[in-house]
């Protein structure tokens, strides 16, 4: 990274709409100093922005030092084990970002190594979305192509009264169409990263009204829908899933798996797992389990402390854990998809925050691990 300034030189401001010099006034007072501010290589904006995806900056900002640290080029991030970054996605959630991470730095190494330098070759990656595209194409490339994300609907909703739901298909070229009206053609970069800043530090779900520089123009505000816009029709439901996990110990190795498919996690590894209806009544169907049967009539035994329940976008996961100490020579069922390995070596590779919680949260299993 190099010693970019954060802001451009603004040398035609009268063609600016007021929206927008505006903004990029309380930009030039309010910016943070963050350091994909500072650069213009579309590899390391493009891990940033990835990172930052549902994602809040200060929880953001140690994972893509580590990330960046650990993959100075596309060419190191193509050539990493799926594992190594996994472990080091490890807390960071919505892991399909890293799985898409990888297939698009392979298929940028694929061809050439260098990333396309406009909107329209951007969009053509893998992976690669019309906000991740505008950004790199406008940070890195100075084009002027306007970011849409979630802030950018809510301010601009906000700002001109606007009542299409945001979840509508129609949402997205409406608010592009306005959002490519105010950004200028001769910052367009500044204007996209004071948007974002905007989003977050002003016009955030809970506004900051009272010292916003756009108050008096603003719509929502003047017409008191400030908290009801941007409009959006229901969330998905928070589904309940049950997660009965055991940890099966034999002459010191464990029994766990890589997950695979289009499920959550994909890609992680886990212990046994057994997924119920319920843990009221369903548990007594653990007894079914051609892998569990053998232990069922024990099982209050290897109990172990329930982690909390975990928190994903749309899913609540309740879990309960037992651990086992399988005899020496017990034969265990033959389980294609599960495999022995050493302790040392789960360690090592990624795994769901909530088997992080059950391991910390029990001690005979920190002896283990
Ligand atoms: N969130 C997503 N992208 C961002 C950016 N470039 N700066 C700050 N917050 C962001």
């Amino acid at each position: 990274m190099n010693n970019l300034s954060i802001f451009e030189i603004n040398p035609n401001a009268s063609l600016i709409h007021p929206f927008s010099s505006t903004l990029l006034t309380w930009y030039r007072t309010h910016a943070r100093d963050l350091p994909w501010r500072h650069t213009k290589d579309p590899y390391v904006i493009w891990l940033s922005e990835v990172v930052l995806q549902q994602t809040r900056v200060a929880q953001g900002l140690p994972y893509f030092h580590t990330l960046l640290a650990a993959f100075p080029r596309v060419q190191d991030l193509a050539e990493a084990e799926e594992d190594t970054l996994f472990r080091l996605w490890q807390g960071l959630g919505y892991y399909s970002r890293a799985r898409n991470l990888h297939k698009t730095a392979k298929h940028v190494v694929a061809s050439g190594g260098e990333f396309p330098q406009s909107y329209s070759g951007l969009i053509t990656l893998p992976g690669i979305g019309p906000y991740t595209a505008a950004a790199i194409a406008s940070f890195a490339f100075n084009e002027a192509s306007p970011v849409v994300d979630g802030n950018v609907f809510r301010i601009l909703a906000r700002h001109f009264g606007i009542e299409t739901d945001i979840l509508h298909s129609s949402a997205r070229k409406i608010f592009t169409e306005l959002a490519q009206e105010l950004i200028p053609n001769n910052q367009p970069a500044t204007f996209n990263q004071a948007i974002m800043e905007f989003g977050s530090l002003q016009c955030s779900p809970v506004p900051q009204c009272p010292s916003c520089p756009l108050v008096s123009s603003c719509v929502a505000h003047a017409t008191g829908r400030t908290l009801l816009l941007p409009l959006k029709s229901k969330k998905k439901p928070v589904r309940e899933r049950f997660l009965a996990y055991f940890i099966f110990e034999q002459r010191g190795k464990i029994l766990v798996r890589q997950r695979t498919g289009k499920d959550i996690w994909a890609g992680l590894w886990e212990f046994y797992l057994v997924e119920l209806a319920d843990f009221e009544q369903s548990l007594a169907l653990l007894a079914l389990d051609p892998v569990i049967q053998a232990w069922f009539s024990e099982l209050d035994s290897f109990a172990l402390k329930a982690p909390a329940p975990h928190l994903l976008s749309h899913q609540k996961l309740i879990s309960k854990a037992w651990h086992i100490q399988v005899p020496d020579h017990f034969n265990m069922p033959q389980m294609d998809e599960y495999q022995w390995i050493e302790p040392e070596d789960f360690k090592n590779v990624g795994k769901p925050v909530l088997l992080l919680n059950l391991i910390t949260d029990n001690l005979s299993l920190q002896e283990l691990f």
